[in-house]
């Protein structure tokens, strides 16, 4: 080889493969994808098309590394002798961006609808149920949290309590745990950020560590939300936010009927901002922006 062919193929080596490219670190063929799709399906509703394969492909590498697996059919007989990394592959495949206040709006409503109202009501009816489901890292009932702690500010005396779900076990610790970048300050308007306090190491570095006074309003759990759910009650309002746009047709409109009968009549759905019901929904009707309100 000459020097100059030599330097080619080094640079070559250098360089990430483009998707697609036969130069991929492992051998992705149809069917692997095709086999891996159908898991995400039947295990946790999430509908993962042509589009999805360099994701799938990306994400599941990982997996293979950590495992020192050779070749994506290793991987997928790994999948099907040993059911507990089922758990993995689901946690390596959802998509769990999320931010603190993210789609604004919604908080506004829940401040003025259910927060702001809760403290005119009966004493006895004190009680205030609210589910974030798909909760990812915590941002979303956190946000929850410090509209409510801000509006009721002696909400541990009541019977107030927010649930928050989650497929992913891995998000879900992280969530528990409540610690963040204190980057993660600038999503939070400055009038709740007392609820998100910082702590700063001897080098000045800050982190943002949620209060046990707050935690304790949260519950997080596991549910997968294609699994029958374990409720009593009904809930006051659901989030359920960016989730639903990685199930296909039917896996949504089974969704929101479950959900419609999980919400209190005058009580919310919230959904994400590109998972518009197109203005109506059998018993839901639409109050605001991506906004329903179960008929009473
Ligand atoms: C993009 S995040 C949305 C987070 C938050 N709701 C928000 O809007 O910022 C989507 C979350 O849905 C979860 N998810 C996906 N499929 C699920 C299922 N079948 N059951 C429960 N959660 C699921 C993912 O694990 C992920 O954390």
């Amino acid at each position: 080889m000459s020097r100059s062919q030599g330097a080619a193929a080094a640079a070559l080596r250098r360089e990430p493969s483009p998707p697609g490219d036969e130069g991929r670190e492992f051998e992705f063929s149809d069917a692997d994808f095709r086999a891996l799709a159908k898991l995400a399906y039947e295990h946790a509703g999430i509908s993962l098309g042509e589009g999805k394969r360099n994701l799938v492909y990306t994400r599941i590498s990982r997996r293979l590394r950590t495992l020192g697996l050779a070749t994506f059919q290793d991987y997928r007989a790994f999948l099907s002798q040993d059911r507990k990394e089922i758990e993995n592959f689901i946690n390596s495949i959802s998509t769990n961006l999320t931010r603190f206040f993210r789609e604004s709006h919604h908080f506004d409503h829940l401040r003025e609808h259910i927060a702001a109202k809760f403290i005119s009501r009966p004493l006895a009816a004190r009680r205030l149920r609210i589910w974030s489901a798909g909760c990812s890292t915590g941002e979303e009932p956190y946000t929850i949290a410090a509209v409510l702690q801000r509006e009721i500010r002696d909400v541990a005396r009541y019977d107030v309590r927010i649930l928050a779900t989650d497929i992913d076990t891995e998000v879900l610790r992280k969530a528990s745990a409540g610690e963040y970048g204190v980057n993660s300050l600038e999503e939070i308007p400055n009038i709740y950020r007392e609820f998100f306090p910082v702590a700063r190491d001897d080098s000045g570095k800050g982190q943002i560590f949620i209060d046990e006074a707050t935690k304790e309003l949260i519950a997080f759990r596991r549910l997968n939300l294609m699994d029958p759910w374990p409720f009593q009650g009904l809930f006051d309002a659901i989030f359920c936010r960016n989730v639903m746009i990685y199930f296909d047709g039917p896996t949504k409109e089974n969704l929101i009927e479950r959900f419609t009968n999980q919400v209190k009549p005058g009580g919310f759905l919230y959904i994400g901002h590109s998972e518009s019901l197109l203005g109506r929904h059998d018993g839901l009707q639409l109050v605001g922006r991506t906004i329903y309100r179960r008929e009473a």
